[in-house]
Order: C-alpha cells, then structure tokens, then sequence
C-alpha cells in the first residue's frame, strides 16, 4: 500500500470512530483542511521527477476523494440521527388528546337559549340584560300593574326579605328588562332578553319554580300586530322548521293593549300554547318616557324551557333540571 493510500486509510479509519456531528466537524481541519496531510502532499510533487509525478498526483488526489466521500457520507448519516433524536424528543402523543373520554356538552336549556338569540340576532335585534332580583317598581307598577291590581296575584311571586315588604322579589318574567331597556335607550328599539325567572309553581309535568323566559321588545314608528305576528312566524319557523304554523289568540296582559297568546300547530293537527304578546301599553311607554303619539311598539315573552320539552318532544319538563347524564347525554 502506497504512503498516500496509507494516508487515507488512517484518515478514515478516524472518520467513521466520530460518533456525533461535533466530533466529525472537530476533525475536517486536521484531514481536509490546509494543513491536512493529503494538502500537504501535494507539495512533494514539485521535488519528483516528471514521470513519477503524475501517478503520484493520481494517487493524491485518489486519497483525498476517498477522505472526502467518507466524511462527506458519515455528515449524512450522523445529521439524520440526530434528527431522528430531535423529533423523538419534541414529540406530542395527540392520541392523549383523542382519547379524552369526559369531554361534556352545553346543556340542552343552554343550546335552545343560543339558537334563540342567533335566529333574533339573524332578524336585527341585540340581547339585552337584567337582574333576577327586581324592585316592585320593574317587575309590575311601571308594567301597569299597580298594587292593587289583580294580575298581581298571578305571578305567583318570590318575595325577598329586604326592605319593604313585597317590595324587593326574584322577577317572575322577563318583562322588567323591558323597562330598564326603555329607561335607558332611545327608540327605535330591538331587543330581546332571556333568562332566569322565579316563581312558587310547584315543579309538575309542565312546571319549574326556577325557568326561564325569553322576552322580545320592539318599538319603532307606525308599527303594527302586523308585524308582531310576522315576527313570531318567522321565529317560530326557523326554529321549529317551515311546516310549523302559528296562530295569535286574544288575551289579558296589563302590559300590552290589545293582548294576545300565541300557539304553533303540532304534527296531529291541535294547538300548543306557547307564551304571551301584544302591543305595548301606552302607560308602559310614559312610565319610561317615550311618547305613544310618535312611538309604538310590540311584545312578547314565552318559556323558553317549554320550547325545549316541545322541540325534543320530552315527557316531562323536570327532566331538564334532574342533571341525568344518561338523559342529557342524549342532545
Ligand atoms: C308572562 O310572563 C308575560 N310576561 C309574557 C308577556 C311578555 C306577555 C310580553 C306579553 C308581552 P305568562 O305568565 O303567561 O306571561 O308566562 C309566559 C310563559 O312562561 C308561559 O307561556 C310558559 O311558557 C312559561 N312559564 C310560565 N310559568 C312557568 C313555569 N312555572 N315553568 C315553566 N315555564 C313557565
């Protein structure tokens, strides 16, 4: 073997004991770089004579392609190993993440009461809010129901025990938010309110003491009971879905002049009641200051837990509150 083909095997024989990148990177100076002995040998040439040179300068350069393809192949495979150990280490196990077995959903009051206001927000209206803790003044005077009045009685109040007596309550509709927004925007007005409202029913098939409404308020000029029952068709089918029908029957609410209840068809062919509307009352619209020459308007307000026993045909509307995995699970 010739000193140059010595020279190489050596060279090698270093190459492939580096075991990682820097060790390989710490040894290119020393076997390719000026110094190395393949660059260095270069300069015996000069000192042969010319016959002898070329195969010494083949045998050079023979030497130092091979130190350079080993290296060169060793950087490779050295790179991709270190690679591998870098992705093994930032690695992310997602089927942790499939796996997870308790992931709940919103509850079925909390779906309905979403679709609501997404099908009032699709026709222009904003949500607006109220406390469930009312004064008198909120939840029945400025609703022209004066103490005195009967209606009073049908609301099955929760009194609270502050103040006055009868005088502080947990709201028994939604209506109060009716005039808080009154009080504090300026007509034309599109709102609609959902949530928690209170009263002594006993819980039963079709009763809660804790439930919830929903309450729409619109005051505008030259509006009509045109537009409240278009707006009540609207909602009720695309909530329900086109075949539903619905029908407008005459009613009492102090608040609203005339007055009316509304129902939906159901699949048989009768009639379900749904909640209470009509024209607001011009009392309700000077109790908050807005004139009822220039302005009038609509309301309504429905059960918003009825609505759900409706759409999902349940038997009985305590199912809702009995926090049941096994039922609620099912939406
Ligand atoms: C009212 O509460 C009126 N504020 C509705 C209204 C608003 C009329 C605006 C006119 C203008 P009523 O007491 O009928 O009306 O209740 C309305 C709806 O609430 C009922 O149709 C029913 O769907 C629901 N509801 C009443 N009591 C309960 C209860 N204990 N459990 C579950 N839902 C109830």
């Amino acid at each position: 073997m010739s000193s140059y083909e010595q020279l190489a095997t050596d060279a090698v024989a270093q190459i492939e004991g580096a075991g990682d990148l820097d060790t390989l990177e710490a040894l290119r100076p020393a076997l390719l770089g000026k110094k190395a002995p393949v660059s260095l040998a270069k300069k015996d040439l000069g000192s042969l004579e010319p016959d002898q040179r070329k195969d010494a300068g083949q045998a050079i350069n023979a030497a130092r392609q091979r130190i350079e393809s080993t290296f060169t192949a060793r950087h490779a495979d050295l790179a991709s190993a270190a690679r591998a150990v870098a992705l093994e280490a930032e690695r992310l196990d997602l089927t942790e993440f499939q796996a997870a077995p308790h992931a709940g959903h919103l509850h079925l009051i909390t779906q309905s009461r979403d679709r609501l206001e997404d099908v009032f927000i699709g026709m222009g209206y904003t949500v607006a809010e109220g406390p469930e803790v009312e004064t008198a003044w909120y939840n029945f005077e400025a609703l022209n129901i004066p103490e005195w009045h009967p209606a009073r009685g049908s609301f099955d109040t929760i009194f609270v025990n502050l103040g006055e007596p009868e005088e502080v309550m947990l709201r028994s509709h939604t209506s109060p938010v009716q005039i808080r927004t009154m009080e504090t925007q300026e007509p034309p007005i599109y709102i609609i309110a959902p949530g928690r409202t209170f009263r002594t029913d006993t819980a039963d098939a079709t009763h809660l003491p804790a439930f919830n409404q929903l309450e729409g308020l619109v005051i505008d000029k030259g509006i009509t009971m045109g537009d409240l029952a278009g707006t009540i068709d609207e909602f009720v089918r695309t909530f329900f879905g086109a075949e539903v029908k619905t029908r407008l029957r005459p009613s009492f609410f102090p608040f609203t002049e005339p007055s009316a209840e509304f129902d939906i068809s159901l699949p048989d062919g009768s009639w379900l009641e749904l909640g209470g509307c009509g024209m607001v009352h011009p009392n309700v619209l000077r109790n908050c200051g807005i004139d009822p020459e220039i302005w009038q308007g609509f309301a309504f307000g429905f059960g918003i837990d009825r609505l759900a026993v409706m759409r999902y045909r349940l038997d009985d509307i305590r199912e809702l509150v009995n926090n049941d995995v096994r039922f609620l699970r099912q939406f």
